[in-house]
């Protein structure tokens, strides 16, 4: 989704908002612009298209006078194709004004007709350009710039992070926030704006964060946070634990192969601190979880999107095994506008990487409005659906730039078999066998050896599969979500039409899919107990319609490398840890196929890393 970065301070502006947009590409967009003072004038270059383009349009014109503050933006389309004009910023009618907007004004429609009624001239088809006339408007009645700004917000509906600035007080950027995430970042004697916490990364660690129905004003020396009645609201910075390599490539092609090779460290990372060794015991209670908090807890529900809703779907066979207390799963777009049966006797979890999923947040909201517990498994740490759940458990994935997410999907997965080992020993008193403990922490460094032997294999055979029209996903049990998650995978960025499938409902419409020319990739797990031999019937089936199979299997599963066109072999493992390993060699398959057709892996068609509107 849209991007925003501002800058005030006494550091060349330009390069500064370059640099900001530049991280902040990955989460998706078709045009891009700036904003900055030039001879007390306000200069706006925006474009269709890439970063570069902008760049290169800065080149042949470069405003040598540029100075802050300045603003910067990324547009991903909703109102309006993308084109120059449509690109953020916008002006007002007299070009004193210039504003950026991530998000969706509902009522912009209404609010037009009235403004171009009282002679206001609109240049773009966006939604965003009443907000800034909605300013002027205001201002042209006499009122101050900071009221105004404050005034048009509260006539907004909808979702919004806008940042605005004004020739007249060059020392002040103007910012509010409505479901739409916006981060502070902090300097010495200069302050920075971004919708995400890596553009601030090569300026600033020490970040605020702002929350909804809050209007944030930053001058060169303070930031000063108020809610919408203008009652100044005191915030503590956090400090941003990321350094700036973990958000570049690091010598990798794209930003999904580094991540699915940071996997094993990623998994290092989300255990630390919540293991102890000596006791063959989680510990996750000076996180908030304790028995205080779970008293009288009689069942989950788990709400996400996308990939971290398959983890969520993992998370339901681990807990309702080892728990035995019924687990509900939820897509978040479904459950907010359903009438979901909560009380106070539920756990609700909302799971989200970025932790600013708009249909996650005004779901954990529903759980809370419907007095359920709630709990959330976050990335980004500090982020809204994080600092609005009682309890956090953060995934401590480093930041994920690739809009494939695997780094946060496996470890999502890890941290709920952590909560369910926790949960077994809060609640009945069981540890965890030593064996298994043990093989968790040795999870990461088998995880390691696996990706680099797996991977040449997977290469070869992408080669061969990667002009595939259509492809098959089948699992059962707790391989079942890695089918639905490879099947994304393979979709979201190769294009590929994939279909992740319960194996056993193959029967019911799929199989009539099968043909020479469509892959079947079957997972199956001795592991996963009397299914594994019902999965083996279903790639039979397969088979007998000439259905080419690409199995993964655990090793030694001599049946199915007979009926397999290709095999890939897992290691042996515990049950809670099948879907780390087998997710793996389908991350990298997906990636090898989309490389190869020549996707841009990294940036796939139509889609945005935060999904900040629904
Ligand atoms: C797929 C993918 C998406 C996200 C989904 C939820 O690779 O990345 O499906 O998983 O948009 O995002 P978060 O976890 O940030 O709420």
């Amino acid at each position: 989704m849209c991007g925003i970065i501002g800058y005030i301070g006494d550091r060349p502006i330009i390069p500064v908002l370059l640099e900001g947009l530049r991280r902040l590409e990955y989460r998706g967009y078709d045009s891009a612009g700036i904003v900055f003072l030039e001879d007390e004038e306000i200069k706006i270059v925006k474009t269709k298209g890439k970063i570069l383009n902008l760049e290169e349009k800065l080149f042949n014109d470069f405003p040598k006078k540029a100075k802050a503050p300045g603003l910067g933006h990324t547009r991903w389309a909703t109102h309006g194709e993308p084109s120059d004009e449509n690109a953020h910023p916008h002006f007002d009618c007299h070009k004193s004004l210039a504003l950026v907007h991530n998000g969706i004004i509902e009522n912009y429609y209404e609010l037009k007709t009235k403004l171009i009624a009282k002679g206001h001239k609109f240049y773009s088809a966006t939604d965003t350009e009443v907000i800034v006339h909605l300013i002027e408007d205001f201002l042209n009645q006499g009122i101050p710039l900071k009221e105004a700004f404050f005034k048009a917000l509260k006539e907004l509906k909808g979702a919004y992070a806008v940042a605005l600035i004004h020739k007249e007080n060059p020392d002040f950027i103007l910012v509010g926030r409505n479901q739409s995430p916006v981060v502070i970042g902090l300097g010495q004697q200069e302050n920075f704006i971004a919708s995400d916490i890596p553009a601030l990364l090569p300026f600033t660690k020490e970040v605020l964060f702002l929350n909804d129905g809050e209007v944030a004003i930053l001058s060169k020396y303070q930031v000063e946070i108020y809610d919408l009645s203008g009652n100044p609201v005191a915030r503590a910075p956090y400090h941003v634990t990321w350094d700036i390599a973990s958000a570049e490539k690091g010598g990798f092609d794209h930003f999904m192969l580094k991540e699915i090779y940071e996997q094993p460290e990623a998994i290092k990372n989300t255990m630390l601190g919540r293991i102890d060794l000596d006791k063959n015991q989680i510990d996750f209670s000076q996180e908030g979880l304790d028995l205080k908090f779970l008293k009288g807890i009689q069942r989950f529900y788990i709400v996400a999107c996308g990939t971290s809703y398959h983890a969520g779907l993992v998370a339901k066979y681990l807990i309702e095994k080892e728990l035995g207390l019924p687990v509900e799963v939820d897509i978040a777009s479904e459950f907010r506008y359903r009438n979901p049966i909560l009380d106070e006797k539920t756990l609700f979890i909302g799971i989200s990487q970025s932790g600013e999923t708009a249909d996650t947040l005004a779901s954990l909201r529903l759980a809370k409005e419907k007095g359920a517990k709630t709990l959330s498994i976050c990335n980004v740490v500090g982020s809204t659906i994080a600092r609005e759940s009682e309890v956090v458990l953060y995934t401590k994935a480093g930041p994920e730039i690739s809009v494939a997410s695997t780094k946060a999907f496996s470890t999502q997965v890890l941290t709920f078999i952590l909560f369910t080992f926790y949960l077994k020993q809060l609640l009945f008193g069981e540890n965890e066998k030593k064996q298994k403990i043990e093989a968790l922490i040795k999870l990461s460094s088998q995880l390691k050896i696996f990706i680099e032997k797996v991977h040449p294999k997977v290469k070869t055979l992408a080669q061969k599969w990667y002009q595939a029209q259509n492809a098959l996903y089948l699992g059962r049990n707790i391989l079942y979500p890695i089918a639905l998650e490879g099947a994304l995978k393979l979709k979201e960025i190769s294009y590929i039409h994939a279909e992740g499938y319960a194996a056993g409902e193959m029967k019911h419409g799929p199989i009539a899919l099968i043909e020479e020319k469509v892959p079947t990739v079957i997972l199956a797990a001795k592991e996963t107990g009397i299914v594994y031999e019902k999965t083996l019937s279903n790639a039979e089936e397969v088979r007998s319609r000439r259905g080419p199979i690409i199995s993964l299997v655990t090793e030694g599963a001599k049946e199915f490398q007979k009926i397999s066109d290709e095999y890939i072999e897992v290691p042996l493992t515990f049950y809670e840890f099948l879907p780390i390993f087998y997710v793996v060699p389908l991350q990298l398959l997906a990636y090898e196929i989309a490389t190869l057709r020549g996707c841009d892996v990294d940036k796939p068609r139509n889609l945005a890393k935060s999904v900040t509107v629904e």
